[in-house]
């Protein structure tokens, strides 16, 4: 198994060190998104956390099964209301096979870069594959790597900077590593988390889609499905299983 990063001590205030990310202004277009794509159909969510997207998407009617690495996270998703609707899976999800077929499976906030080797990557691909029911979708929605605002010979680049939180990226070039550093005051004391991600870029993925027998069928910059462009800074891309 995959070391896990997301442990009792980033559970513990993931939703509210993540605040941003539960707005409904950016919740709700997400699973508008995925509820239309599933059809009725059911969701299988890669990383589930704590239910950020799975809860609301449920809610809606889609029968979600979740895997995640982290019982810390899932036992934070286990309080919520309506938590009891959601199957989920400890292991891994670049490896782990749960029964049933799925309409929809997807990979949201980044969580792509948490597997950190290219194997990782494209067995990931290969298990949603094999998940997904003929014409069923696979959806990631992550960052594009941001290289052409690194200068040459810097590794470090500033993404948060407030009272509370001070984001930093280590870039490692050669290898498309990238180490998130994030100094968090917490009770009045500063705190280092460290998190070890793989860029990728939208090609590569691609090609990743491609080795495990899908084709890209649409590449938006956001979950509103605004155009996808030579500045956007992330992209929401799905690809297909082939309906026969
Ligand atoms: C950034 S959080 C996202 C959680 C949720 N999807 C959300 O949008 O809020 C990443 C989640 O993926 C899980 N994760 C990371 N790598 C994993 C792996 N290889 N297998 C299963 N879960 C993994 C972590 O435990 C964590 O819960």
């Amino acid at each position: 198994m995959p070391e896990d990063h997301f442990g009792e001590r980033i559970a513990e205030r993931y939703d509210e060190s993540s605040a941003d990310m539960f707005d409904p202004a950016v919740v709700e277009p997400a699973v508008d998104f995925l509820a239309e794509l599933a059809g009725g159909g059911a969701a299988l969510e890669l990383g589930i956390g704590t239910g950020r997207i799975a809860l609301p998407l449920s809610q809606r009617g889609v029968h979600v099964h979740g895997i995640d690495l982290s019982e810390a996270m899932v036992a934070k998703l286990r309080e919520k209301p309506g938590a009891e609707a959601i199957d989920v899976t400890i292991g891994d999800f670049a490896t782990t096979r749960v029964d049933g077929t799925f309409a929809l499976a997807y990979l949201v906030f980044n969580t792509i870069g948490n597997l950190t080797t290219q194997d990782a990557q494209v067995s990931c691909f290969h298990n949603v594959a094999a998940h997904l029911q003929p014409g069923g979708c696979f959806v990631i929605e992550t960052g594009v790597p941001r290289l052409r605002t690194l200068p040459p010979g810097q590794t470090f680049q500033v993404f948060d900077f407030s009272e509370t939180h001070v984001g930093i990226d280590e870039y490692d070039v050669a290898n498309q590593g990238l180490v998130s550093h994030h100094f968090s005051l917490v009770d009045g004391t500063w705190e280092l988390v460290s998190m070890p991600f793989r860029s990728v870029s939208p090609a590569e993925l691609d090609l990743m889609a491609r080795l495990a027998g899908m084709t890209l069928r649409e590449r938006w910059s956001g979950w509103n499905r605004e155009p996808f462009t030579s500045e956007s800074t992330q992209h929401v891309s799905v690809w297909e299983k082939p309906r026969n």
